[in-house]
């Protein structure tokens, strides 16, 4: 694994040892013999706000010996029209590697081909690897094996953690469904491209009828805040609610990359009963990105 751009590259072995070494430095944190990243210095290039990404790649950046620069867009040439691929080369030059959080995929890809130093997606319009990684890690520690679960996502199907869903779940032998009003649905070209046991409906009742797991997210995504009104009332009938999780198998997980919007796409209530899996998914954001952070840098010894 030279760059992690997209879950759609990613093989379901590297999934695999990717997961392999999250659980081991979960359980070693803070207890590491060596430092995979000592001496590196990590550039952290953000055009969209961030919480949780931002921080655990900090603290994991760190907690592997290195240390990490956060570039926001406003501050650096960049954000006045220097080109990727200028910056890219010239950090290339200065850093050890790069997460991006941006709007075009195109733009990390182009930072990846034109620089020399791993890039890790850290949410583009299109995709959300590290959020999906870190859910599926989540599942399997709940579940172990993921093969033949089934998983409900709801609402915006056709923002990027549902498209970093469908490769993540065809990988890892999930059964997905997508619950969402037409023009929320995931695009043809993407579902052909995961090629995987995806359902798509807008009969969100039948979607989580025996289902493992409900997954949500955000219904108005950065960048899309113009579109708000329309989304909220396009999206109200997808709200994760006691009601709609009668459907589902008794003991059924409630998934959420976060930051959560209350009595929108879930309600408070149903977010308290299930807080301990969503916060576990944060958390595991950490461990999961570190694994990421030492295979990229192994791979360039
Ligand atoms: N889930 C997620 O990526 O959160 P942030 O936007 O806070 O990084
Ligand atoms: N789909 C959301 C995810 C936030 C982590 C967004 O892009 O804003």
């Amino acid at each position: 694994m030279k760059h992690l751009l997209t879950l759609e590259q990613l093989s379901p072995g590297t999934i695999g040892e990717i997961f392999e070494l999250a659980k081991e430095l979960k359980a070693r944190r803070g207890a590491l013999a060596d430092l995979p990243l000592k001496g590196q210095t990590w550039g952290l290039i953000f055009n969209k706000a961030s919480t949780r990404t931002r921080v655990s790649f900090e603290v994991g950046i760190r907690e592997l010996g290195g240390t990490s620069i956060y570039l926001s867009s406003a501050d650096i040439q960049m954000g006045r029209g220097e080109t990727v691929a200028d910056t890219a080369r010239v950090l290339s030059r200065y850093l050890h590697g790069v997460v991006i959080r941006t709007f075009a995929q195109n733009d990390v890809e182009e930072f990846a081909s034109a620089g020399t130093i791993p890039v890790i997606n850290g949410l583009t319009d299109d995709e959300h690897p590290c959020q999906v990684l870190a859910d599926l890690f989540t599942l399997t520690e709940k579940f172990g094996s993921l093969k033949g679960r089934k998983v409900v996502f709801a609402g915006d199907g056709a923002c990027n953690v549902c498209n970093s869903w469908l490769f993540g779940a065809t990988k890892t032998g999930i059964e997905l469904w997508v619950a969402a009003p037409k023009q929320f649905q995931p695009g043809k070209d993407w579902l052909k491209r995961a090629a995987g046991n995806i359902h798509v409906t807008e009969d969100f009742a039948a979607a989580v009828r025996d289902t493992d797991v409900v997954y949500t997210d955000v219904w108005v995504s950065m960048g899309k805040e113009t579109e708000s009104t329309a989304r909220l009332k396009s999206l109200s009938s997808y709200q994760i609610n006691n009601q709609i999780l009668k459907a589902a198998k008794p003991g059924a997980l409630v998934m959420h990359c976060l930051p959560a919007y209350r009595g929108k796409e879930i309600t408070g209530d149903v977010f308290e009963a299930h807080q301990q899996t969503i916060f576990d998914q944060a958390e595991n954001r950490l461990h999961i990105q570190k694994a990421i952070l030492i295979l990229l840098a192994k791979a360039r010894q």
